[in-house]
């Protein structure tokens, strides 16, 4: 059986991560366009550095939850494809799948890009980033390049989006955990599992406004919901 899993900031949020979608619309206290756009990064390049420089050094702060790890264990023990993508760009999946090995049909996505690394402005090359970035990093790679957040910003294209729909068209589960569907492409995922005639399921603290398009729905916290998902999951594939 192949499983597509697709996150969001739900699943980080007991681990300390906050979550994108407040109440008072913005995010840490910034406007979405000023810290999430090319055109706030041409605007300030150094209120924008510093905004992933803060979120960066968090990470070393939080930890993965039992979420994360029920999603690791479950990739370590399933037989089909499973695609896990996220659009988190936090590190705390690959923290989780690092201590149990996963099985060999299995792929993580950060389609959303990653706190952790950086890339050229002009060659796009990625590279890690462990540390802070100046305002004007100079890239390794262009002599005329700066270092920028490898973050996917609003009005840019995801990542390895081929790798997604054609894994989607071949799902036969798709799981949605911890997204308010809000922001797409990813927010049309559901629709082209159903296309591909998967099952869907949405895993979250309360049904979403496009909770409708799923065939079920798992209501509560992550951490209770995702291991208790998991490991019935893991029982029907044993029974086969
Ligand atoms: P949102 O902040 O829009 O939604 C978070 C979802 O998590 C909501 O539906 C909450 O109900 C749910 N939630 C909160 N706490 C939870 C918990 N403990 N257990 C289960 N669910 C919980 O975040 P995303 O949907 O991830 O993009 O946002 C999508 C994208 O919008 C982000 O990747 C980001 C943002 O702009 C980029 O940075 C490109």
């Amino acid at each position: 059986m192949n499983l597509v899993v697709l996150t969001g900031a739900g699943i980080s949020a007991e681990s300390g991560v906050p979550t994108f979608r407040a109440s008072d619309g913005l995010w840490e206290g910034h406007r979405i366009e000023e810290v999430a756009t090319p055109e706030g990064f041409a605007a300030n390049p150094a209120l924008v550095q510093d905004f992933y420089n803060k979120r960066r050094r968090q990470l070393a702060e939080v930890q993965p939850n039992l979420a994360h790890h029920a999603l690791a264990e479950l990739a370590a023990r399933w037989e089909g494809d499973f695609l896990l993508v996220t659009q988190n760009v936090d590190d705390l999946h690959d923290r989780a799948h690092a201590l149990v090995p996963p099985a060999p049909g299995f792929q993580l996505i950060h389609m959303h890009g990653e706190l952790l690394k950086a890339h050229c402005t002009v060659t796009g090359r990625v590279i890690d980033c462990p540390g802070d970035l100046d305002p004007r990093h100079d890239s390794p790679f262009s002599p005329d390049g700066w270092l920028r957040p490898h973050i996917v910003w609003f009005g840019e294209m995801p990542l390895a989006m081929h790798v997604i729909d054609a894994a989607i068209s071949q799902a036969d589960l798709f799981v949605s955990i911890g997204t308010s569907g809000a922001v797409y492409p990813a927010a049309g995922f559901v629709q082209d599992a159903r296309r591909a005639g998967a099952r869907t399921v949405e895993i979250n603290l309360e049904p979403t406004q496009g909770a409708g398009l799923f065939d079920d729905g798992l209501y509560g916290p992550a951490t209770e919901t995702v291991p208790a998902f998991v490991d019935s999951l893991l029982q029907s594939a044993s029974k086969g």
